[in-house]
């Protein structure tokens, strides 16, 4: 998984931030690996994020139920995490499932979750919640 959100980073369409960010996606059966790179545009707010590409690929092959995301830009010597807009997008599908932020140089990794990401998020339970009628 480590290797796959690597190597996707190869394909990072960025000629305007030169910034390249690849991810892959463990499915819950554990053999659907589903990778993809940010795709950047000439519009700039076009752009989508490699974590969202990778999600929406998995999405898009019928998956909705995930082990891991695995996360890797060229930042040398960070764990960086995803931004918030693609942390809202992961919570979407549960917040129990595993985020592994890659080091570029070594591919050493750390492990964190969603919950630590995003807290206090807003999920599809908060939509069943009790309300004040209207
Ligand atoms: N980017 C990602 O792919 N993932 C993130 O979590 C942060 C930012 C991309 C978007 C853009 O193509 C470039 O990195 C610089 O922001």
């Amino acid at each position: 998984l480590i290797d796959s959100a690597a190597n996707a980073r190869d394909n990072a369409y960025c000629p305007y931030s030169k910034f390249r960010v690849g991810a892959a996606v463990l499915c819950d059966n554990g053999s659907i690996l589903s990778a993809g790179c940010n795709v950047e545009n000439v519009s700039y707010g076009a752009t989508v994020c490699a974590e969202r590409v990778a999600l929406f690929n998995a999405v898009s092959s019928g998956r909705t139920k995930f082990r891991a995301i695995a996360i890797c830009c060229d930042i040398l010597g960070k764990f960086k995490g995803p931004c918030g807009m693609c942390r809202q997008a992961l919570i979407e599908f549960g917040s129990d499932w595993e985020i592994y932020l890659v080091k570029p140089e070594s591919k050493e990794w750390k492990k964190v979750d969603l919950d630590y990401l995003l807290p206090m998020a807003f999920t599809p339970k908060d939509l069943e919640a009790e309300r004040v009628q209207t």
